[in-house]
């Protein structure tokens, strides 16, 4: 990140359950773009150097096992949790460890979760990513990229 020195090369893009079915999920609330669009449009704005990996599991598990992945690594992380992002203290301490190694954690919704049940207004993962960007659709994904990436 341009405030906390050099970008990290290898970014993870990480999307918890249900985003699979991005394209026919909800279309009026997450579009009809598909995880393969998305990938392809982040590849596109990558600048040269970069390495984009995304990902996307149903299992909390696993998602956790990316995150001490990315530490390990020193890897820069997009999250989408999906709903993990509303109950999940695990991923919430994986997410830590992350950021607390300081590397930089940016946690992105589809949608505005701010703007829909009430349920969805409690994040417990904000608290300790980098930053929050939700609203924009694929574009949440844009600007956190662009952040990490040195461009914002
Ligand atoms: C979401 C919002 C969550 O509330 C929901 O459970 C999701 C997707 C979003 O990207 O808007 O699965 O994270």
């Amino acid at each position: 990140m341009t405030a906390a020195g050099s970008a990290p090369a290898r970014v993870l893009v990480l999307n918890g359950p249900n985003l699979n079915r991005l394209g026919t999920r909800e279309p009026d609330v997450y579009g009809t773009g598909t995880l393969d669009d998305l990938r392809a449009e982040l590849e596109g704005a990558a600048p040269e150097g970069t390495t984009l990996e995304l990902r996307q599991t149903n299992d909390e598990a696993e998602l956790i096992g990316w995150l001490h992945e990315a530490v390990d690594a020193g890897a820069a992380v997009i999250l989408n949790p999906a709903a993990f992002t509303h109950y999940s203290y695990a991923l919430r301490d994986a997410a830590a460890l992350v950021t607390k190694a300081g590397l930089p954690l940016i946690e992105v919704h589809l949608s505005n979760p701010h703007a829909r049940e009430e349920f969805r207004h409690t994040s417990v993962i904000s608290a300790v990513a980098t930053g929050v960007i939700a609203g924009f659709g694929f574009g949440s994904y844009r600007l956190a990229l662009a952040r990490i990436t040195g461009a914002l």
